[in-house]
């Protein structure tokens, strides 16, 4: 059976004019999923060089799971959301133990792998394995939202089941892969935020939102919940005549999980605004994440030893996986004390 019109537009729209990209059309099971996890949360541009790299560092599932998890962190240092190469680095393990380094076809069982979400198992079965299901993505609340001119919030608690539904009707008799990646240069060229170029898009006869001049009105969300603030304290531990420094390791789940960071503590507001005034060695640093802003400070102390730090020659810190924060403030430390 033929897809639905619209879908039929949409692919002869691809072929026409969809973007050429490294890890398309290719067969590698294990490259595909390298290139969905890395941009899950990181933009094409900054995801292709990161792509290629981790792959001539990493070529195989085998070359994955017997690396350190510390080679792959370093390998990831400055894509941020760390969980990622920790989960890519225990699912390589486990692909190599259970499933002889070869990804499972079933959804879900995908589903119970490290890392594995439903956006990406349904990445991994569309384009590694051609079922036809549907990925949901920003790109695809966006396209179904104003095609359906529909006002369910996209961070509301039913919207991923809801647009996952509407997204599947229109995966059904359709080759899957081609229809994903469709989807996702079409919310990236065509339909995007801000001033959509409607009168090139495939959907233009279809589309409600359009048809009512209202496109930008979609996708409807809810207000954002606020961010919370934490001001934390950096301390220069330095050992000047051993050209050391202290540093710690994170614990290895939780955020910036096993990264290695200059010790440090929390204090509130007034006391990080008196400590900035009196101690503060460099400019203070806002760092901002999903949920939470750190304003962040740093102090030289000259304490003996802090009670996870270890000491660390200064010139090899550098080498060692790095929040990007931290490695804000060692770029940012005066170059008597850090060179
Ligand atoms: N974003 C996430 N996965 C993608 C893909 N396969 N192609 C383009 N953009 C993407």
């Amino acid at each position: 059976m033929n897809p639905q019109p619209h879908i039929t537009l949409l692919l002869a729209w691809f072929n026409d004019f969809g973007r050429t990209l490294p890890w398309r059309n290719i067969q590698d099971h294990y490259q595909i999923w390298v290139s969905e996890i890395i941009l899950q949360q990181t933009r094409i541009q900054q995801g292709y060089a990161y792509y290629e790299r981790f792959i001539a560092i990493f070529p195989d599932v085998f070359s994955l799971s017997e690396s350190s998890l510390e080679s792959v962190l370093k390998a990831w240092e400055g894509l941020g959301y760390y969980a990622r190469a920790r989960n890519m680095h225990k699912c390589a393990k486990i692909l190599v133990s259970e499933y002889q380094g070869r990804f499972p076809q079933d959804l879900e069982i995908l589903l119970k792998l490290p890392g594995i979400g439903p956006y990406t198992a349904r990445a991994i079965a569309s384009f590694a394995f051609s079922q036809e299901v549907a990925v949901l993505d920003g790109n695809v609340f966006r396209i179904l939202s104003r095609y359906y001119a529909d006002t369910t919030p996209v961070n509301s608690p039913q919207a991923k089941t809801h647009y996952q539904n509407l997204a599947d009707s229109w995966v059904k008799n359709a080759p899957s892969a081609d229809f994903n990646a469709a989807m996702m240069d079409l919310g990236s060229l065509i339909c995007t935020p801000q001033k959509p170029k409607c009168s090139k898009c495939p959907f233009s006869a279809y589309c409600k939102a359009y048809l009512q001049n209202i496109a930008t009105h979609f996708p409807v969300f809810l207000p954002p919940k606020v961010r919370s603030v934490r001001y934390i304290v950096f301390q220069l531990i330095f050992n000047a005549l051993q050209d050391k420094i202290q540093i710690q390791k994170r614990p290895e789940s939780g955020l910036w999980g096993g990264l290695w960071e200059l010790p440090n503590y929390e204090v509130t507001e007034t006391e990080w605004n008196y400590i900035v005034a009196k101690r503060g060695i460099i400019k203070p640093i806002k760092h901002i994440l999903t949920h939470i802003t750190y304003q962040a400070t740093t102090i030289l102390d000259n304490i003996e030893q802090t009670p996870n730090g270890i000491w660390a020659d200064k010139q090899k810190v550098s080498e060692l996986p790095l929040s990007k924060l931290t490695h804000k403030i060692i770029e940012l430390l005066p170059k008597k004390i850090i060179k």
